[in-house]
Parts: structure tokens; sequence; C-alpha cells
């Protein structure tokens, strides 16, 4: 387990811990040395020094003195409190951050292997155990072991006062005594808590799964199996919850039990040596707070224990690599055009470049031209366009945008000059504005409006209630599919890439709306690069060239005639084919 990042973060807030810690030092020692100290001096006038008769003043005065050092530890101990709370407060906001910004540069692939629920539960719940953890160190960390010091610097002081050597040794003997059923707990707290988180994670990737297929639920009735499903998980959660706790609550009793015995033994002890009234009471709240202190650092220490494993959980994902990195000295993209060469590409998704995905020999798609990706479902023609903005990095060969290779510009400049609509576009909670705009964010009003013209979704949008200022919703379910479409497009236009890339972004669009887009498409090829996947042939015949991917490969490429003369495209294409419809709209 690694706590040092939280201690290097930590030492960025060391003027507000050296004031809390300092704090701590004054309240550990009024509580550990000074109540019993002024206990033994208060008790003793009162009740043992009978023969003397003190004034009123002198009694208040002495009276005074407990509420005093309670005071003075009241007081350090909220100015501890305070401090370590608001070091503890950015330490945590620091981690937070780390990891959200860690999932921001992490690449696509690493999503893909993991459940986006158990993220979710990484962000959410392990942060938060990690918080409950911290808190109980910053309360417990610094104040105890002052305490415990000072109260047994006051039981020393007090053996060495009274002449009683045999009560240290008693104490040296028994201290042991209560660290071993401690480290025994810590060791089976450890190991569950990890199975813990990851059971919770588990239990969220149930919850996000059930959300996002909230059609699927109903329309399948999978009410049953997915209650069945959410109720295991949640079982196996209680059961590695209620395993904790089994271990978790057994040192409070078993140290409280150590710590009566050992008053008992003090009992007779005094008793025996003559030990008076004022010692024993002194002796008395010395060990309330020497053992006290050990209870609540052991507390604390099975606390982390208890949330080790949240800890590690959010390491791994600090820890990841960031496989699609940029290179040292970044070549500068300048005046890009977006002419895009493929040389001996070899990509696979499982790192094995045995049996590639994909295999892509020698490949140019020359700047102002259209290209049409086509193929069966699986052929790679998705594959192929993620590899242009760096989505994935190929195994082999070099991708080169203006004969530059894309792994040697920075991924940011790459990436704005891409304007890619994935198959299943995300539109974000907010308004149809704000949708299109964040492609630019320094465009003007009038060229959101624009991009929304020639995306076709103008009319549309004027008539939502509030036109282009109507809020979407989350990922614009009161959106028609095409809609969506359609503004997943309009943002791609505002960006104003030279390349431009649309995997079946026009498929939910009636013919017209397709129309109007192919238009667009046309005047906006004239100074850009613009890849197309598409299923339709009035999609396809609007291409320079069109290249047909059969598994991984490209099978044939040239212009829309060339390609016509292939079997497989025609026999994919052979139902619209013999539709009059469709090749009136070629
Ligand atoms: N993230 C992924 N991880 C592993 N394999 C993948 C991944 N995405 C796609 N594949 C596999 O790679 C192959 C090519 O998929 P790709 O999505 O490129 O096909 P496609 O030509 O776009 O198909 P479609 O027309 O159905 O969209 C498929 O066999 C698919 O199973
Ligand atoms: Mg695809």
């Amino acid at each position: 387990m690694q706590y040092s990042r939280y201690f290097a973060i930590a030492r960025n807030h060391r003027r507000l811990l050296v004031i809390g810690l300092c704090a701590g030092l004054v309240a550990g020692i009024a509580s550990g040395f000074g109540v019993p100290f002024f206990v033994q001096r208060v008790f003793k006038n009162i009740f043992e020094d009978v023969e003397t008769t003190y004034s009123l003043g002198y009694l208040i005065f002495v009276s005074s003195l407990l509420p005093g050092v309670f005071l003075v530890r009241g007081i350090a101990g909220y100015i501890n409190q305070y401090f370590l709370q608001w070091t503890v407060q950015n330490v945590l906001l620091e981690v937070r951050q780390k990891l959200f910004e860690k999932l921001q540069i992490l690449p696509i692939a690493y999503f893909e292997r993991r459940q986006s629920g158990d993220l979710m539960a990484k962000l959410v719940g392990d942060t938060l155990q990690v918080q409950h953890a911290i808190l109980l160190v910053a309360r417990d960390a610094f104040v105890q072991p002052f305490t415990f010091l000072a109260g047994l610097g006051y039981l020393v002081y007090l053996a060495f006062e009274q002449k009683q050597m045999g009560f240290l040794i008693a104490m040296v003997v028994v201290a042991p005594l209560m660290v071993a059923p401690v480290s025994y707990v810590g060791r089976k707290l450890r190991r569950r808590s990890r199975s813990l988180q990851n059971t919770l994670g588990e239990l969220t990737d149930v919850m996000a799964e059930n959300l996002r297929g909230v059609v699927e639920v109903r329309s399948f009735n999978l009410q049953e199996r997915e209650r069945t499903r959410f109720t295991e998980k949640l079982k196996d959660y209680n059961r590695f919850a209620m395993k904790m706790a089994k271990y978790y609550h057994m040192t409070q009793p078993f140290m409280e039990l150590l710590a009566v015995c050992m008053v008992s033994i003090a009992f007779i002890y005094s008793y025996q040596k003559g030990i008076g009234f004022s010692s024993f009471a002194a002796m008395g709240a010395a060990l309330f707070f020497t053992v006290d202190a050990i209870k609540r650092v052991i507390k604390m220490l099975n606390g982390l224990q208890k949330t080790s494993g949240s800890f590690s959980r959010i390491e791994t994902v600090l820890a990841e690599e960031e496989t699609v990195r940029d290179v040292e000295e970044p070549t500068d993209l300048l005046n890009p055009v977006g002419n895009l060469q493929f040389e001996n590409v070899h990509f696979s998704y499982h790192d094995s470049a045995e049996s590639p995905d994909l295999h892509i020999d020698q490949l140019e798609i020359p700047h102002g031209t259209i290209c049409a990706l086509v193929g069966p479902s699986g052929a790679g023609k998705s594959t192929f366009a993620k590899l242009i903005p760096r989505f994935y990095d190929p195994q082999s060969g070099h991708i080169r945008f203006d004969g530059t290779d894309i792994r040697t510009l920075r991924k940011q400049d790459l990436r704005s000059c891409i304007a890619f609509v994935p198959q299943a576009p995300v539109l974000f909670n907010g308004t149809v504005r704000d949708n299109i705009h964040l492609a630019r964010p320094s465009a003007t009003a009038d060229e959101v409006v624009d991009a929304a013209r020639q995306a076709h979704a103008e009319e549309f949008i004027l008539s939502l209630p509030n036109g282009y200022d109507s809020v979407v919703g989350e990922n614009a379910v009161r959106l028609s599919g095409g809609q969506r479409q359609r503004l997943a497009l309009a943002r791609a236009f505002l960006k104003n890439a030279p390349v431009l890339i649309l995997d079946e972004a026009t498929s939910a669009l009636d013919a017209e709306s397709e129309i109007k887009i192919q238009d667009a498409l046309k005047k906006l090829a004239k100074n850009r690069t613009i890849l197309i996947i598409a299923h339709r042939f009035a999609t396809i015949s609007l291409a320079d060239t069109v290249l047909l991917f059969e598994k991984g490969k490209i099978r044939c490429r040239g212009d829309f005639d060339t390609v016509m003369k292939d079997d497989l495209f025609r026999r994919l294409y052979e139902i619209q084919l013999g539709d009059p419809a469709q090749q009136a709209s070629r």
C-alpha cells in the first residue's frame, strides 16, 4: 500500500499541518500529563491535607486548576482538529482531481476493458472510504501519541515520586499485550477490504447497466433477472461488510477489558503499598489517558486497514500506464490540410501482431477528397477510422498526417485537426447551443447557426420549445435518433477541421435530410479530407474513392464504378441495387 502519495500532497500544506501538530502536542500534554498532575494536586489539598485550613480564595484557585487544564486541552484540541481536517480535505481534493484527470488521459482501450460502474465506484465510493480513513488519521494520529507519551511520562514521574518501580515494570509487561490482537485484526481487515470494495464496484456495474438498459429491461421483461442479479451482488457486499464488522468491533471490548483488569491490579497494588487517594486518582487519570490513546490509535490503524482496499484500488488507476503517449519532443503541425497516408499498418485489439484485426499495406487519402469506407459488418471500418485520431496506436506501421507520422505529433494538435462523429455519438446535458458550441468555443453565434443549417438541424431545433436554448437532457434522451445525429454532425461541421470522419453518422436520417447533408459535404470537401463510413448507396456514390473492407483488409479500392465490378460489393448492395428508389437517388 502506498501512503507516500498522500504524505507528499500533505507536505504542500505544511503550514496548516505544523499549526495542527503543535496544537496536538499541547492538547496531548494537557490530557496525558496536565489532567493527572492537577488531579493529584487538587485531591491532595482537598481530601488528604486535613490539618491545613485553606482560604476560600485559595480553594477557588485550586478548584479552577482542573477546568483550566481542560480549557487548554479543549482549545488546543479544537485547533488541532480544525487544521488537520483542512489539510485532509485539501489532500482529498487533489487525489480526486488526480483520479479524474487520469481518466481524461487514459487510452480508450482502458475503458473498454473495464466496467464504467466499477470506475464510478472508484471515483466516488473509494475516495469516500479514503476520506473516512484520513479523517480518522487526522483526528487521532497526532494527538493520541502525544497523549500517550505524556500520560506515560506522568506515570514514570509518579513512580519516581512514590518510589514505586514495581508499578513501572508491570506497565512494561502489559503494554505489548494490547498490541497483539490489534495486528491480528488488522491483517484480517486488510484482506477483506479489497474484496468489499470490488463487490461494491460490481454492484455499481449492475446498477449502471440496469439504468442504461431501461428500455431493454422492460421490453424483454428482465425485471426478475435484474432483481436477482442486483440482490446477489447486494448480498455479497453485505457478507463482506459483516466479515469486516466481525473483526473490526473485536478490538474495542478486548481493550476495555484489559484496561479494567489493569485498574483492578492497581487497586490491589495501591492498597498493599499504602498509596494515597490523590496519587491513586492521578494514576487512574493517567492510565485512562494512556489506555484511551492506545485504543484510539488502534482504532485508527484498523480503520486504515479497513480502507486499505480503497487505497490500493485508487492506486491501480493512478499508476495505470498511459499507452497512447506523446513523444518527448513533438513536431509542430503547421498549416494542416489533411493528407492521410497509411504504410504497412497492422493493428490488433488484443496486442498480438500475429493475427491483426486490421492490415493496411499502402494507402493515401489525399486532401480535398471524399473517401467512402464500405464492407460487411465487423470488417474493420470503424477500427480503421479510430486509428487516425490515435484512439488506438497500431502495433506496427506508420500513419502520416500531411507527411508526418501521427505518433510524432502532439495528440492534442492531431485531434484538433480531426472532427470525428462516432457510430453512437453522445450529447452532453446542456442546451442545444452548448452541445454544438463545445466543438469550437471561439465560434460566433452565427457560425453555430450556420453549422446547424449545414447539418440540416435548424428546422427541428427551432421547433423545440426554447430553440437553441432548449436543454437536451442527459444524453439527449428527449431527442430522436436522427435529431441526435444531426446535432452531432452540426458539432463536427462547426469544428471546421481539415479532416472529417463520419462513422455511420447519417444512418438514422431520412432520405431527404441525407441528401441535404450530402450537399453540405460536397461543399465542405473542397478544402478538407472527408471519410464516410456508410451503407447507403446515395452516400457512397458521393465519394471520389471507395475502400471496400473485408476481414480487416482493403479488398478493393477505386472510384464507384471500379468497386461496382467487385462481387462482394455487388452482393452487399444487391438489394439496394434492385430498389429503383435508391437508384433514382444516385
Ligand atoms: N474495442 C474492441 N475490442 C476488441 N475487439 C474489437 C473492438 N472493437 C471492434 N472489435 C473487433 O474488431 C473487428 C472490426 O470491428 P469494427 O468495429 O472495426 O467493424 P466495422 O467494420 O466498423 O463494423 P460495423 O459495420 O458493424 O460497424 C470486429 O471483429 C470486432 O469484433
Ligand atoms: Mg463500425
